[in-house]
């Protein structure tokens, strides 16, 4: 088995963030009206209040594109400088071409390769460490790194065990080559894994080459998310510990030396699962899924732009980035800020 966890004794720095969500708010109080629910499970069970939703005509790469024109503003880098554009997500705008591409389009990267990765929520945690790979190499030299995801385009909006945990956004990070030494913002080391062998049991079964959608199964929402949702708890709480364990330990450093933990939004009773048992205290755990809900690819990447300007992450800080989705796949990233 080989080993999941990744030192990067790296020159890339993380130069920019940036973050965007859709204007319309859809409130636990609207969806009690839309499906047998209220504002009491929904909190007590995941800590959820309220998600956005892309307004009509508003697709994935449209919500990337905001995002991405933030965290050029906060890098202060111009389109042309950006050599590399990874996207993030698993609702993009149309099978091919890539998200990424569109994007490129609206910013006018003209000097970029583009591409989108499928890793589900852990997606932004896994184009971080490819960019990366791509920097360190000298293969590339400035890259745009964006998890974006319109979920509101897939979720059955008549099943109250999904429709009621996810929304949309984008978050974005510019990394690029580090001429200033050991300085800057870093990825110390990084730990990421899948399972494949429990592919069923977070999906979307319907729409793509094994079930394409017919006349025929067409009234059965089959392009819409499935999830047992008590095995992936399950799973989620297990990986995410071991992949922020792992990616700690990649860089000798243990949950007492972490300033701030920036999980996955995906429920506020995992978070404290895995924060409790690793003894990581409430004021160091970022949360926001109050506020947007499971936001898959973008989820990290929105939170880590919240977290650096609101200024809950200082220079210096060693910070954990952890996410987990779909496939199954997880990822740890430990940063110093
Ligand atoms: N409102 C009211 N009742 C509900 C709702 C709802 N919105 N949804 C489910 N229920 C009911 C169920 O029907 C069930 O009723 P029953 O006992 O009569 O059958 C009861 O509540 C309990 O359902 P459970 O599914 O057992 O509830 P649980 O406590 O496990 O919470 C939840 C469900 C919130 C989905 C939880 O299992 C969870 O968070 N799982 C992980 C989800 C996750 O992390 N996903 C991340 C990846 S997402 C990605 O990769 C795209």
């Amino acid at each position: 088995m080989p080993d999941p966890t990744e030192q990067n004794n790296c020159s890339v720095t993380i130069c920019g963030t940036g973050s965007y969500v859709p204007e319309k708010v859809l409130s636990n109080a609207d969806l009690e009206k839309m499906v047998d629910t209220s504002d009491e499970w929904i909190t007590s069970r995941t800590g959820i209040r309220e998600r956005r939703i892309a307004a009509d005509g508003q697709s994935t790469s449209d919500l990337a594109t905001e995002a991405a024109k933030q965290a050029m503003a906060d890098a202060g880098i111009t389109a042309e400088q950006i050599d590399l554009i990874i996207v993030a997500t698993i609702s993009p705008d149309a099978f091919f071409p890539a998200t990424a591409c569109y994007v490129q389009k609206n910013i006018g990267a003209i000097n970029a390769m583009c591409f989108d990765i499928s890793a589900a929520c852990s997606g932004f945690l896994y184009g971080i460490q490819i960019s990366q790979h791509f920097i360190n190499t000298g293969h590339r030299k400035t890259a745009l790194v964006i998890g974006a995801e319109k979920l509101s385009s897939m979720v059955d909006w008549e099943d109250r065990n999904t429709c009621v945990l996810f929304g949309d956004g984008a978050g974005a990070v510019v990394l690029t080559h580090d001429t200033d030494g050991n300085a800057g913002r870093k990825v110390l080391s990084s730990s990421l894994g899948s399972d494949g062998r429990q592919t069923d049991i977070l999906h979307v079964p319907g729409g793509g080459s094994a079930c394409p959608i017919t006349p025929e199964n067409a009234d059965q929402n089959l392009n819409t998310i499935r999830m047992q949702g008590r095995e992936v708890y399950k799973s989620a709480v297990n990986a995410m510990r071991k992949a922020t364990e792992d990616a700690l330990a990649g860089v000798e450093l243990g949950a007492e030396d972490v300033d701030m933990i920036i999980p996955h939004q995906a429920n506020l009773r995992i978070i404290e699962a895995i924060t409790d048992r690793m003894g990581i205290p409430k004021e160091k755990t970022f949360i926001n899924l109050d506020k947007y809900g499971n936001t898959s690819a973008a989820a990290v990447a929105i939170a880590l732009d919240e977290a650096n300007k609101t200024g809950a992450i200082k220079p210096g800080d060693i910070v954990v980035l952890v996410a987990f989705g779909a496939g199954l796949t997880w990822a740890s990233s430990v940063l110093r800020w």
